[in-house]
């Protein structure tokens, strides 16, 4: 199994959100199962810095316009994963964000810059590309990517077969119609409905309506958006899917996040011996201004700033927070008004409330490491990654009971603290008032140090590890094979192929 794995982000080449931890995590999971995976991504500034041993390995023949592009191939960090990186100076090598400019307007040129993505990812698994390594399965990531399934599709039935992972409904890459001359799509696409949406071109809509499979990032969330209140729209078009669409849980890297590794942290610590959790948290509140003190609850958020993740509601909890005696401190930029309620209730409540605006990778390990509570809440969550760092730092999440959420935290009701099950508190509505109730019942509880002990062993007890899930990506993968040949390039071919390019990249 050769599997063509491609994202707009992977850590550390690039990362704004949990999409990031996955495509570096999943693929080296992949890998220590035997399977070839290679990452294909775009060769942003922070990418061509970061990536080992990074060598030109071919000129990339024109697309979309665009002919000042090479393929550079080299090693993700910190592991085997051989990545591959499309370096055009005029589409990704710019200062600013991945997918925005310094002051957080779309690039103009976005649907351009994600085609010309799809166009190289078909080419090389066509076997296009002199790179002698082909793959059998391409595993699509996200509106990104969505062109390339539709691109494959137009190839008959001698090429690889197609996954598209969606990790987030809300997040379409709709164009308006004149952006289609960009993206080198047959007119025929848009014109018969196949990739149009409200009369704008849809990356989300080819990736869902043209993948062999399509599959989500937990079984909740696929159920969700299955629905008009989940499915941005696209609900009809994933029920249409039938059962080629499922969710599949995602992991997290156990190593990345380790409270009894990491090096981001004051102290490490374990669930045997916890104590380091203590100096961790001694020492946030010392980095951030906080009143130093062990006995006063801390909750963290660490986030974007989005309607999406509550932070909104979370901003009119800081009152109730600060007047219960407890600390709160925020990791997370997003929107610029949000940032400014925080950093105002920060004013409000010295000693109380710290607001880090901005994106700090060790920080929000810190985060995790020194509160006792995580606040993760969401008006959808797709799976959510926080919430499982935070389990695993003995920080109990206060979530809402919706997608990966819900599939990830226990609540502790008192049935199931009774049952020693309990890991964190969920509630049902986005509503302040919810919230509120859902803080008073983990607030009480920390006041009852043998009870929050146990929470927390049970918490950093549970398993998220890659292991089931990739597994569940195998048996994907090969059915999604089923028994086709990849005719082009016979499998002898492809293998002496495969150990010259192992060559290339070790080079
Ligand atoms: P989403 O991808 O929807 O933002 P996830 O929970 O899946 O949510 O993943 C968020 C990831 O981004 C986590 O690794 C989290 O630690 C990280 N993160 C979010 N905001 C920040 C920030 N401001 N600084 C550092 N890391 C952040
Ligand atoms: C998206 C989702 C988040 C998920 C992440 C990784 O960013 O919003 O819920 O954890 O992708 O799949």
């Amino acid at each position: 199994m050769r599997v063509l794995f491609m994202a707009s982000e992977a850590f550390p080449l690039a990362k704004t959100g949990g999409l990031a931890d996955v495509s570096r995590a999943l693929p080296i999971a992949l890998q220590s199962r035997g399977i070839d995976v290679r990452l294909l991504m775009p060769g942003y500034p922070s990418a061509l810095t970061r990536i080992e041993k990074p060598r030109i390995i071919a000129k990339l023949e024109p697309a979309v316009g665009v002919n000042d592009a090479v393929l550079i191939a080299g090693k993700m960090p910190d592991s085997d994963l051989p990545v591959y990186l499309i370096d055009s100076p005029q589409l990704y090598r710019r200062d600013g964000g991945i997918y925005q400019d310094e002051n957080g307007e779309e690039w103009p040129d976005n649907a351009k810059r994600f085609a010309f993505l799809a166009h190289i990812g078909a080419r090389l698994a066509m076997g296009r590309i002199k790179i002698a390594w082909q793959p059998n399965v391409v595993h699509a990531n996200d509106w990104h990517t969505g062109l390339l399934p539709l691109l494959l599709s137009m190839e008959g039935v001698a090429r690889p077969r197609t996954i598209f992972t969606t990790h987030n409904m809300a997040f379409q890459g709709n164009f308006p119609a004149s952006a289609l001359g960009d993206m080198g799509i047959p007119e025929q696409f848009f014109a018969g409905g196949a990739v149009e949406f409200y009369g704008q071109v849809s990356f989300l809509k080819a990736g869902l309506t043209f993948a062999d499979k399509v599959t989500t990032v937990s079984p909740t969330y696929a159920r969700e958006i299955l629905t008009p209140e989940y499915g941005c729209g696209m609900e009809g078009i994933l029920r249409a899917r039938g059962k080629d669409f499922s969710g599949i849980l995602n992991g997290i890297d156990l190593t990345m996040w380790d409270p009894a590794i990491d090096t981001c942290l004051a102290q490490t610590y374990q669930a045997a011996d916890i104590a380091g959790k203590r100096a961790c948290k001694l020492a946030l509140q010392r980095e951030l201004g906080l009143a130093e003190n062990p006995e006063i609850p801390l909750i963290g958020y660490v986030s974007r700033l989005t309607h999406q993740k509550m932070a909104d509601v979370i901003a009119d909890a800081i009152p109730y927070i600060a007047e219960h005696n407890a600390q709160f401190v925020l990791v997370g930029e997003g929107d610029p008004r949000l940032e400014a309620a925080f950093v105002a209730a920060q004013a409000q409540y010295p000693g109380h409330v710290a607001a880090y605006i901005g994106y700090g990778e060790p920080l929000a390990h810190r985060l995790q490491a020194g509160s006792d509570i995580l606040l993760a809440p969401a008006r959808f969550e797709p799976c959510g990654l926080t919430q499982l760092y935070a389990l695993r730092y003995g920080t109990l999440p206060v979530v809402r009971k919706t997608g990966g959420l819900a599939d990830t935290v226990v609540d502790a009701n008192a049935e199931a603290v009774g049952g020693r099950i309990a890991t964190g508190f969920v509630f049902e509505k986005p509503l302040l008032e919810d919230v509120k109730s859902a803080l008073k019942r983990a607030l009480a509880l920390f006041r009852e140090p043998l009870t929050w002990r146990r929470l927390q062993l049970q918490a950093m007890a549970q398993n998220f590890s890659w292991d089931a899930s990739a597994v569940e990506y195998l048996k994907l993968y090969r059915a999604a094979c089923g028994d086709i040949r990849m005719d082009a390039l016979p499998e002898a071919q492809i293998d002496r192929m495969d150990a010259e390019s192992t060559r290339q990249i070790a080079g």
